[in-house]
């Protein structure tokens, strides 16, 4: 045991394929059945149900909301993009048609420019520092950074770290010049890929794997979990363990619904969310190395990059700070920056 969330051991490596394989059985899918007069609660996302962070955080929250609020509430999850895609959710959570979501963080730039702090290249070392900004006031204050927009974020649930992957091998970051690259649709994201020289496609993540293996696009960058549950690394040369940036999630919902709740109904959802995404958040990081371990098993070449060539990629993303610097705000960015997490 050597680093900790929250104060809470994360197990070593030889004791992950048995934690994750128990972790995986203890989440076994539980539908609602909502019954009259209990409040519905629709939580929409895009990733797999099982064997992914934000999917077994989603069936744990469905499954303690469904026990402990039996008769006052009733929560429905709707993974893989069943209800909506990251693309619509906001504008219908606005609608009321979902009370709950968990987009990634980088899929907030059209309601605030500070989130996107998240999408800084090479801003965190792991997502323990990624914990540790969120745990801080300036993290924390983030949560509200959308109310006057009507949304209000409640938790971070983590995933993890990104790599970058291509239909040919990316070691240097010349090798991404002249590659169109999905991206998820982020300003900040789509200047990285300029930055090396590549073309950014904003596209939903359930159209990636048809664009990776149609070649409508050469690469995308996601964590080991999302790479392994849509298997993209099927359909890529590679994938090169670069690091770069994170995928974490804010759970939201909109203002005018939970303030609409009853305050007992507000302060018991608030309560089993809460420990939910503590519970859930110290297993991502096992969940992605697990991940890529499945991906390695099934014949993927990782490339590990060594401290010069990574360097070499750190160098050529740089340049997106200052363009992002005053939008995002200086102060901001250095709390984000003094967050040391595991190292
Ligand atoms: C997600 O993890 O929720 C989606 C990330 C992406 O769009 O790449």
């Amino acid at each position: 045991m050597n680093k900790t969330l929250e104060g809470v051991p994360i197990v070593s490596r030889q004791a992950l394929a048995g934690l994750c394989l128990g972790f995986i059985a203890l989440s076994t899918p539980v539908f609602a059945q909502c019954d009259p007069g209990e409040i519905l609660i629709r939580f929409s996302h895009v990733t797999a149900e099982t064997g992914h962070p934000k999917g077994e955080a989603a069936l744990l929250l469905q499954t303690r909301v469904n026990e402990e609020m039996d008769g006052r509430a009733c929560m429905e999850v709707y993974p893989r993009s069943q209800l909506f895609n990251d693309d619509d959710v906001l504008p219908a959570m606005l609608r009321g048609e979902v009370e709950m979501a968990a987009p990634s963080l980088s899929k907030f730039g059209a309601y605030t420019p500070q989130l996107q702090v998240f999408d800084l290249p090479f801003l965190f070392e792991d997502i323990l520092a990624v914990e540790e900004f969120q745990n801080s006031d300036a993290g924390q204050e983030l949560k509200e950074s959308m109310v006057d927009d009507g949304l209000l974020g409640l938790e971070f649930w983590h995933n993890g770290m990104k790599q970058l992957s291509a239909n040919v091998p990316l070691v240097d970051p010349a090798d991404a010049d002249g590659l169109k690259f999905r991206v998820q649709r982020s300003a900040v994201l789509m200047a990285q890929i300029e930055a090396l020289g590549g073309e950014p496609f904003p596209m939903a993540f359930s159209a990636v794997f048809d664009a990776l293996q149609s070649g409508d696009v050469d690469g995308q960058a996601n964590t080991w979990s999302n790479i392994y549950t849509q298997g993209f690394h099927t359909v890529q040369d590679g994938v090169t363990e670069t690091n770069h940036g994170i995928v974490d999630y804010l759970v939201v919902t909109s203002v005018e619904w939970w303030e609409g709740l009853q305050p007992d109904i507000r302060e018991d959802l608030a309560q089993i969310l809460l420990e939910v995404t503590h519970e859930r958040n110290r297993f991502a990081f096992e969940l992605g190395e697990l991940n890529k371990i499945r991906v390695r098993q099934e014949g993927a070449t990782i490339r590990i990059l060594d401290d010069n060539e990574r360097e070499a990629w750190v160098s050529a993303l740089a340049p997106v700070y200052d363009q992002f610097r005053d939008e995002i705000g200086a102060d901001l960015i250095q709390a984000a920056q003094a967050a040391e997490g595991g190292i």
